[in-house]
């Protein structure tokens, strides 16, 4: 794909791996929307860049998408490319029961529905547009499932099935649809998760992962991952079920 040129909406681009591509998309020279829940967060993002656009959305809640198209739709019609990059993860441990599941933020709902239904509600907007593109953010964990992350490994899993079955369904209609895998990277993601793992430690930045992507996206590779996931990506089975075996007894 052209990196440049284009106008985009990232879902969750005020912080972690959102709000580095939104910097290395202005920097590319694109026109940049983003969006999030907490007000404060997509205001900060704005003070550092004041021409990036900003919008408060739930992209779990069917009213706050449908007023982001409807935004969209009315204020930048050249939009050509749509970043599902909002994600929450949660530790869920299923032998206490369905309750601590029910209680918190909903994985299914924020991570696999909210894509699902941005990419239908985006798509005829996206459809015929030059350089028109989905790039959808998946994980490592929806192909080596973490243990302690059941839901979450779930809801990626189900982005990387999404992205494959929609990345040749849009085609008819000239989108591109591509997938970025990442690995563990220093983010404010399930930070209580992250603290319970004593020995866990992140040392890839956001903006080193990113600008591998970006790579990856002019190249038009469909699939994109870095260290371990650029693995997973390609493993055979035998190789995913080792890497399962050896990143759950760590954990
Ligand atoms: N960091 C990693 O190790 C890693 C690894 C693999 C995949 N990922 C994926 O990368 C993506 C970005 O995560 P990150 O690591 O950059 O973490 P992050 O800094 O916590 O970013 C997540 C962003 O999503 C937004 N968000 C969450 N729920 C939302 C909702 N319902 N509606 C709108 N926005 C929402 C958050 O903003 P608000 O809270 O303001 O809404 C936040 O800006 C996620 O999909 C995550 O699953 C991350």
């Amino acid at each position: 794909m052209d990196i440049s040129g284009n106008s985009i909406l990232i879902t969750g681009g005020a912080t972690g791996i959102g709000y580095a591509f939104a910097e290395a998309f202005l920097e590319a020279g694109n026109e940049v929307i983003i969006c999030g829940r907490k007000e404060e967060k997509l205001a900060e993002a704005k003070r550092n860049h004041p021409e990036l656009h900003i919008k408060v959305c739930n992209v779990a809640e069917e009213a706050d998408r449908k007023s982001l198209i409807e935004w969209i739709k009315a204020s930048f019609s050249r939009l050509n490319i749509l970043i599902n990059n909002a994600g929450i993860q949660r530790d869920i441990d299923l032998t206490k029961g369905i309750s601590g599941f029910m209680a918190g933020e909903n994985e299914i709902r924020i991570n696999l529905e909210a894509p699902i239904i941005l990419t239908g509600l985006f798509a005829p907007v996206l459809a015929g547009k030059k350089g028109a593109a989905i790039i959808n953010v998946s994980s490592g964990l929806g192909f080596v499932p973490a243990a302690k992350m059941p839901v979450y490994s779930a809801s990626k899993a189900g982005v990387h099935a999404f992205s494959m079955a929609t990345r040749l369904q849009l085609s008819k209609v000239g989108i591109k649809v591509f997938e970025v895998v990442p690995p563990a990277v220093d983010t404010d993601l399930n930070p209580e998760g992250r603290a319970g793992r004593g020995n866990f430690k992140v040392d890839l930045k956001p903006g080193e992962f990113v600008s591998a992507v970006m790579k990856g996206l002019e190249k038009d590779i469909f699939e994109i991952g870095y260290g371990t996931t650029e693995g997973h990506i390609k493993a055979s089975r035998e190789e995913l079920d080792r890497s399962f075996m050896q990143m759950n007894s760590r954990w």
